[in-house]
């Protein structure tokens, strides 16, 4: 097959209730990794959709009162309007109701039927409705369903079964001929140990006296198609597909698809159920079927609708934007493990990678172009050691970022751009573009801050497929285009020089920062805690309470005097060997020995960034000991529990502060 097409999927949503942060996840990522292969150069065709069959979705449309077909129509324009809503550029949205897939269904339900795939038998079994699926006595956990807990009822009935067992030693020999099939590898794993027992046959049919919301059997009048044997044609029959050879001719360009993306929920039916019916249709396996992990709430339980348990999208797209929050899932958890959830930890990382890193860096950039450089795109000039230093190193943040984002590693891939971004807030301190400002070397100086907007602009190049809103935003502020930039990327993918993108001369406009820094928790998630709160019964109070009560409006002038502010210089840094929220610093503060401090900023701060900076020590603080190791002071800083910034001054070591 010339497969010219890079296919990509996300599962199909159930339409028994609204969309959730989960279902927003794995859309985030496929859209990510679709644009970013548009970007790269390539024919994409995504797919997401609604899985619309079934007795969840009937059992929904009864409790509304609708028939099924007016509750799915009605469901599916949420779905939609939410997936616009998460800037989702999907190529075709599935609708299993829609004429060519159930047509697809019924000739593949027929093919599989003409060559004896199919029989039909008499079951026993526990049918989970909550679950969709039945389950032998020996399964059930207390009487009640393994997965979902709920209650099961015994059914006896006559089903049509597909010969899923003939297929088992073909799918574990494709397994281990191809390590890269099922991702991560602990999911390979599983599947494959699950391959250990032996494989029954699949039960795809459901009594219409029983259940007739689904596609009708076309050779037996009395039964309609299980759901997932439904849903997982979704995503061959847009492409095209009918089976003898009746496929029209761009499916052949389209499957396999390259990555079908699931939860890890879904894994069993992905990776046994689907590639058995594929192999029974006499298709070739998708390339990858990556299973991500769960977002869990800050406790580690299943979200549920308690307080600061459960994550709303929609709140946090509405607090922070929607790029923020694309940002924050795909950088806060490695695809494929299992995340926790919490606003404090959303609001911690945004305020320090995008706010004061990444903001700051095009912020500062631009304005003091503006200031300084009357905001014309300043002219490159020679370089430096500095200069050679970044572009080393944004060299190699291309490549990193390609190869993350080629392998699904969204999370190391932003920890790239990460670098990238904080070696230019660096190179802007080593550089120091006020003092040159002022002492005239305005060579340099345009030569520094041109390196600055084309390391912005080379991070927003980068990040466009996660934030593709703030990006087109950076590059209008350079007068740049999406076509410029998407022309810049598939340049340095083809091992074109980095930082050489921008026009000398060109405009610039310094307008807003990119991220906007939040002090605190953004006024509509503070008002659902406080609603929370104002519901809970009263806390029982904390002996830690008093002090917790925070400082008094007032003190004097001689209390404030008790306090020796020291401006100090950072000369080394090391993470604390028992505690991984801590550092231990070794600080000069002007006195024969460095003074040894333990702060509390290993969240913020790796240590590498740390050294060299210019701190402010509280000079006279008595010593103390914090997990084991001697603190001989304390660094001020910005922030509440998280820390925000250190606070820095530009003055000699020892230097009083006031
Ligand atoms: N309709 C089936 C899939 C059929 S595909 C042929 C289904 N639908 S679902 O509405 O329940 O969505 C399941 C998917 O939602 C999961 O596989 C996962 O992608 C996503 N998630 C649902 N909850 C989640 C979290 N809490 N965290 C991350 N993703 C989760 O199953």
């Amino acid at each position: 097959m010339a497969d010219a097409t890079w296919y990509i999927t996300t599962p199909i949503y159930y339409v028994n209730g609204r969309p959730h942060v989960g279902h927003a996840y794995t859309t985030i990522a496929a859209d990510t990794a679709a644009r970013w292969q548009r970007a790269r150069g390539r024919d994409v065709f995504f797919m997401t959709g609604t899985d619309e069959h079934g007795q969840k979705v009937l059992q929904k449309a009864q409790e509304r009162g609708m028939s099924p077909q007016d509750h799915v129509d009605d469901m599916v324009v949420h779905w939609q309007r939410t997936m616009a809503g998460l800037g989702i550029t999907y190529d075709h949205f599935m609708r299993t109701t829609d004429a060519r897939h159930v047509a697809c269904v019924q000739a593949c339900l027929q093919a599989l039927h003409d060559r004896g795939e199919l029989y039909q038998d008499t079951y026993v079994g526990w049918y989970s409705p909550a679950a969709e699926r039945f389950w032998t006595e020996k399964d059930l956990v207390d009487g009640k369903c393994p997965d979902t807990g709920q209650a099961v009822e015994k059914v006896e009935e006559t089903n049509w079964f597909f010969r899923m067992s003939a297929y088992q030693e073909r799918l574990v020999a494709h397994l281990e001929a191809h390590p890269g099939f099922i991702r991560p590898e602990s999911r390979r794993n599983e599947v494959l140990g699950f391959l250990r027992k032996p494989l029954g046959d699949l039960c795809i049919s459901r009594p219409r006296a029983r259940m007739a919301w689904g596609i009708p059997f076309p050779f037996d009048p009395d039964y309609v198609t299980y759901v997932w044997f439904d849903a997982l044609l979704n995503y061959i029959s847009e492409p095209g597909f009918l089976p003898g050879g009746q496929a029209e001719p761009r499916f052949a360009d389209t499957w396999p698809a390259d990555v079908q993306l699931i939860g890890k929920d879904i894994l069993t039916t992905h990776a046994v159920y689907w590639t058995t019916m594929l192999m029974a249709l006499g298709l070739p396996l998708p390339r990858c079927l990556f299973a991500h992990g769960w977002w869990m709430s800050a406790d580690g339980a299943k979200m549920s609708k308690s307080l600061g348990n459960v994550i709303d999208v929609d709140l946090l797209v509405g607090s922070f934007g929607l790029d923020a929050v694309r940002y924050f899932l795909l950088r806060e958890i490695a695809f494929g493990a299992d995340g926790q959830f919490s606003y404090e930890g959303f609001l911690t990382r945004y305020n320090a990678d995008l706010a004061n890193d990444l903001g700051n860096l095009a912020h500062r950039g631009l304005t003091m172009t503006r200031n300084w450089l009357d905001g014309k795109l300043p002219a490159p000039g020679p370089p430096t050691s500095d200069d050679a230093a970044i572009t080393r190193l944004a060299t190699e943040v291309v490549q990193r970022f390609a190869a993350g984002m080629d392998g699904l590693d969204f999370q190391g891939a932003l920890m790239a751009v990460g670098d990238l971004v904080r070696a230019g807030n660096k190179y802007i301190d080593t550089c120091a573009p006020w003092t040159l400002n002022k002492e005239g070397h305005t060579a340099r100086l345009a030569a520094v801050l041109r390196t600055v907007l084309e390391v912005s602009h080379l991070a927003l190049v980068l990040l466009a497929p996660v934030m593709p809103g703030k990006s087109t935003e950076l590059l209008a502020k350079l007068g740049r285009t999406e076509g410029d930039a998407a022309a810049t990327l598939r340049a340095l993918l083809d091992g074109g020089e980095v930082l050489q993108a921008l026009t000398t001369g060109t405009e610039v406009e310094v307008g807003d920062p990119l991220f906007p820094r939040f002090r605190e928790m953004p006024e509509a998630i503070a008002a659902l805690f406080a609603e929370a709160e104002a519901a809970a019964p009263p806390p029982k109070p904390k002996k830690k309470d008093k002090q917790a009560a925070g400082p008094p409006a007032t003190i004097t002038f001689d209390d404030f005097a008790k306090v020796a502010l020291r401006a100090g210089t950072i000369l080394e840094a090391a993470p604390h060997p028992d505690a991984t929220k801590l550092l231990v610093l070794k600080v000069d503060v002007g006195e024969p020995e460095p003074r040894q401090i333990v702060a509390g900023i290993a969240t913020r701060y790796a240590p590498a960034d740390l050294v060299g900076l210019h701190v402010v020590v509280v000079a006279n603080l008595a010593p103390a000991t914090i997990r084991g190791v001697e603190s001989q002071g304390m660094l001020l800083a910005a922030g509440g529990k998280e820390v925000v910034g250190l606070v820095q001054v530009d003055a000699d070591p020892g230097e009083v502060v006031r």
